[in-house]
Formats: C-alpha cells, sequence, structure tokens
C-alpha cells in the first residue's frame, strides 16, 4: 500500500488549481448509458473511483475513450449486460447510480446491493422506493436487486423521506425516459445535482427546479448524444482552502465555484481566516493570525458539507477554544478522530458530536487513512505537526483526489509517496 511521508511546519505558499468534481462525474457517466450516441466529457477527473465506474460501463456493453486533456467519450450504443457486479460495487457504492439508467434504457437491471463503508451502512432503500413509484418491479435476492420495468417507467409524484444525492440522481436519471410527469419533492440541492441535470437538459430532457427541493421532469421518448463540462471539484477546493489555513501559508485556489463554498468560507472566516475573491473562480485563503474555535454541524447543502467535516475537525485542533462538531449525516464518521488524538490533538466523541479543544501541538505519528475524507484530515493535519508523519492505506486518497500528494508538494508542502510493492489493488483486497 503507498503511503505518504509529510514533514509537517511549511507554510503552503502558491497557487493550486481545482479538479473536475468526482461526485458530479460519477452520475455524469452514469447518464451517458440513456442514450445510444456518444456523449463527450469535460474535466473528468483522473481517480480511481472514476476507473470503476468507466469499468462499470464497459461491463454494460458501453464503450469508453479517454482523450487528451481529462475529456472523455462514451457510447452506449448496445446495452448488452444492464448490471453492476458485485466485484465492482463493493469497491465503490456510487456503482448504484446505473440502477435509474439502466432501467430507464433497457427495462431491467441487476445491481449488487452496496455494503457498509468505513462512514455508514449506506442502504439504497430510498433509491429502490422511488423507482418502484415509476412503475418498476423490484426484488432482492443473494445480496442483488432486479428491477424490472418491462412496459417501461410512467411518471409519479414522489417525496423522498430524507434527502440523498445519489438518490435524488438515480432517480432523475430514471424520469427522464418515463412517460408523462415526474415530481421530486425533498430533492437533494448540491450542485452535482444540478450539473448532472444540466447536462440531462442538454441531452434533450426537459428538467425543472434542479438545485431547489421541488423538481419536475417531464419524460421524453429518447435522449441524444452531447457535450458536458463537470463542474469544478468544491471539496477538494474546500481542503486546499483548509490546508492554507492549517500550515499558517497562503494559498490560491483556481478553477473553483465560489459560490459552491459559501458555508466553509463562512465558517472559515468566523475562524480567523481571511478568504479573498483573488479574480473569476479564484479564492486566496490565508490564516490571518491565532484561529479561533467555532461551531459546526454538517447538513445538506447548501448546509456545511459532511464532505468536509474531517477536514475542517484537523484545523479546530489549532483553534484556541472548543469547537462542537456535529455529524448529522453519517452516522460513523469521526474515524479520523482518533487519529488525529494519536497525533496529539484533543477530541471527545459523544454520540454525533466531536468536541475539540485546542489550540494542541501536533506531533508526527503513524496514521491510517479509513476513508477517503478522514484522509484528507490526516494529511491536512501533517502539515502542521512537528517531525515527519507516516500515512499508511492512501489509495483511500486516490479515489477522490488527482494527485493530491504533487498537488501540495507544488506549493511547498514537504510530501512524498512510497510507492508499495502490493499492487493497489490486493492492498485493498487486503485491506477490506
Ligand atoms: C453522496 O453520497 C456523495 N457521494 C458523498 O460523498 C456525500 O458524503 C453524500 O452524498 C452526502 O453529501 C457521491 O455523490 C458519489 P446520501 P450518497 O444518499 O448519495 C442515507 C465522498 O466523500 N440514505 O445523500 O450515498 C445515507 O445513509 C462521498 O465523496 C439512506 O438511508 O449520500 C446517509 O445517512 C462520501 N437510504 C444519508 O441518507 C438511501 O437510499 C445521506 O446519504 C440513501 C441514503
Amino acid at each position: 500500500m503507498d503511503q505518504f511521508l509529510i514533514e509537517g511546519g511549511v507554510p503552503l505558499l502558491g497557487e493550486v488549481a481545482t479538479s473536475g468534481a468526482k461526485n458530479s462525474a460519477l452520475p455524469a457517466l452514469a447518464a451517458c448509458l440513456l442514450t445510444d450516441e456518444p456523449v463527450i466529457l469535460q474535466r473528468i477527473p483522473p481517480v480511481r473511483d472514476i476507473r470503476t465506474m468507466q469499468k462499470l460501463l464497459e461491463h454494460t456493453g458501453a464503450r469508453v475513450d479517454e482523450l487528451a486533456g481529462g475529456n472523455v467519450v462514451v457510447q452506449a450504443s448496445d446495452i448488452t449486460k444492464p448490471e453492476a457486479p458485485y466485484e465492482v460495487v463493493k469497491t465503490m457504492r456510487a456503482s448504484s447510480l446505473v440502477l435509474g439508467p439502466l432501467v430507464a434504457r433497457t427495462g431491467r437491471a441487476r445491481v449488487s446491493l452496496p455494503g457498509g463503508c468505513a462512514i455508514g451502512a449506506r442502504p439504497i432503500n430510498l433509491h429502490i422506493a422511488a423507482l418502484e413509484h415509476l412503475g418498476a418491479r423490484v426484488e432482492q435476492s443473494h445480496g442483488y436487486i432486479e428491477a424490472r420495468a418491462d412496459d417501461g417507467l410512467k411518471g409519479n409524484h414522489i417525496v423522498f423521506e430524507r434527502i440523498t444525492v445519489t438518490g435524488t440522481e438515480d432517480l432523475m436519471m430514471a424520469a427522464v425516459l418515463a412517460q408523462g410527469e415526474t415530481v421530486i419533492q425533498n430533492a437533494a440541492r448540491e450542485p452535482e445535482v444540478v450539473d448532472l441535470a444540466e447536462m440531462l437538459v442538454k441531452m434533450g430532457a426537459r428538467i425543472e427546479g434542479a438545485g431547489t427541493s421541488t423538481i419536475r421532469i417531464q419524460g421524453v421518448s429518447r435522449l441524444y448524444g452531447a457535450e458536458h463540462r463537470i463542474v469544478p471539484d468544491r471539496i477538494e477546493a474546500g481542503t486546499f482552502l483548509i490546508a492554507s489555513a492549517i500550515s499558517g501559508g497562503e494559498l490560491v485556489v483556481t478553477g473553483c465555484e465560489p459560490a459552491h463554498l459559501e458555508a466553509l468560507i463562512a465558517k472559515l472566516q468566523q475562524a480567523g481566516v481571511t478568504i479573498a475573491d483573488a479574480g473569476p473562480g479564484a479564492l486566496r485563503a490565508k490564516a490571518a493570525g491565532h484561529l479561533r474555535s467555532v461551531d459546526m454541524t454538517t447538513e445538506e447543502h447548501p448546509g456545511f458539507a459532511t464532505d468536509l467535516q474531517a477536514q475542517f475537525m484537523a484545523l479546530m485542533t489549532q483553534a484556541e477554544g472548543i469547537s462542537f462538531i456535529t455529524e448529522k449525516i453519517f452516522e460513523n464518521r469521526f474515524m479520523h478522530a482518533l487519529e488525529l488524538c494519536r497525533m496529539g490533538a484533543d477530541i471527545r466523541i459523544e454520540g454525533r458530536q466531536a468536541i475539540v479543544a485546542g489550540p494542541r501541538k501536533l506531533t508526527s505519528a503513524q496514521a491510517i487513512c479509513s476513508d477517503l475524507r478522514a484522509s484528507a484530515s490526516l494529511v491536512l493535519a501533517a502539515l502542521a505537526a512537528e517531525g515527519e508523519t507516516v500515512i499508511d492505506r492512501v489509495y483511500h486518497m486516490d479515489r477522490g483526489y488527482e494527485r493530491f500528494d504533487e498537488k501540495l508538494a507544488a506549493v511547498g508542502a514537504r510530501i512524498r509517496r512510497v510507492a508499495s510493492k502490493q499492487s493497489d489493488e490486493k492492498s485493498m483486497e487486503a485491506a477490506s
């Protein structure tokens, strides 16, 4: 398993560019199954989860070609195998995003149920219930769900009992080819949902209200090829803003969308971090002086993103006072706290709340990544820690951050990757 070796204490200085959003690229790739024509996607980040989704599309019979500059062409002329096998789904639960498109396009889908993961049970019961509302018959056996809609899907009025990002995306992709109107209430409002809707409309879909809690979709008989540029990754951009602050440096994050980061920016400013406009799509972040502890609760968008909670917690270990961090989205998303404590942080977990007392001097340690965003949190802490920290199982980071070590090194971080003898696939097998 690859490791990162990080020598802390170096203020980061310079510019860092944001990649395309993994969590927008994943549904966008799945949406390519909705047409037999070629779809061109720009700014697809070359990260592990994207490669997994591309392999999954090829498994169904689609053709995937990578072009220069992060562009990908997908053509699902003929879907020969409308299924997502366990071997793929167990490595990436977002594979369930092919459920809606496969049923909409072929009338069938056989998708392995995702197991849980480090941050929680991750069920897809809401995806399934929504598809049944559109007339699909869904059965479960041997760890798979089999969905069928022999007479096609029919539009309906669906109210999600709880906001789900990929559930909203899955349902949107099913409803665009359903007969009649679908109204989705209590829909997710994330920028990635809006991005998917924009792509589907370019393909000929009729969608209104994406980005609000109520999305209206008029089903059409077919969709066409299109070209779409993926939105910037707000979680990567937010991670770099925090990296700037925790290292005591000054970074300009370019190619991002500041409007997607308002909740984080507000919390960073409350904590004493200066965040300034640095031109179109660019933000400058600098920790003016002592950091102040602030309380934070994760919420669905436009609230504070759960995917930035771990990174923000690392910052709060360096802030003056007590910070109450409440995780309302996932039931087990504090794994990073244990590793941060091993580096000297003072964090107490009480149910859904982490109580962080700071500032605490962090010292280097051997640390292990447990999930994608926890990994980022450990890297950020290592930037502030005295000495050299060794972080193991960085394949978790490679799932969702493009060349994270290289981007940090380019702005002064003393970070290097030690490649393991074992292939990452073998490491992941060993670790799972
Ligand atoms: C998406 O996951 C993101 N992944 C996650 O990012 C992100 O943390 C999450 O949304 C919340 O913002 C992608 O977009 C690929 P949910 P998703 O359905 O859609 C429960 C990362 O680090 N739920 O909005 O799976 C669920 O257990 C990843 O990039 C059900 O109970 O999240 C959770 O508690 C991690 N039944 C809550 O809803 C369902 O059928 C929100 O989950 C679906 C979800």
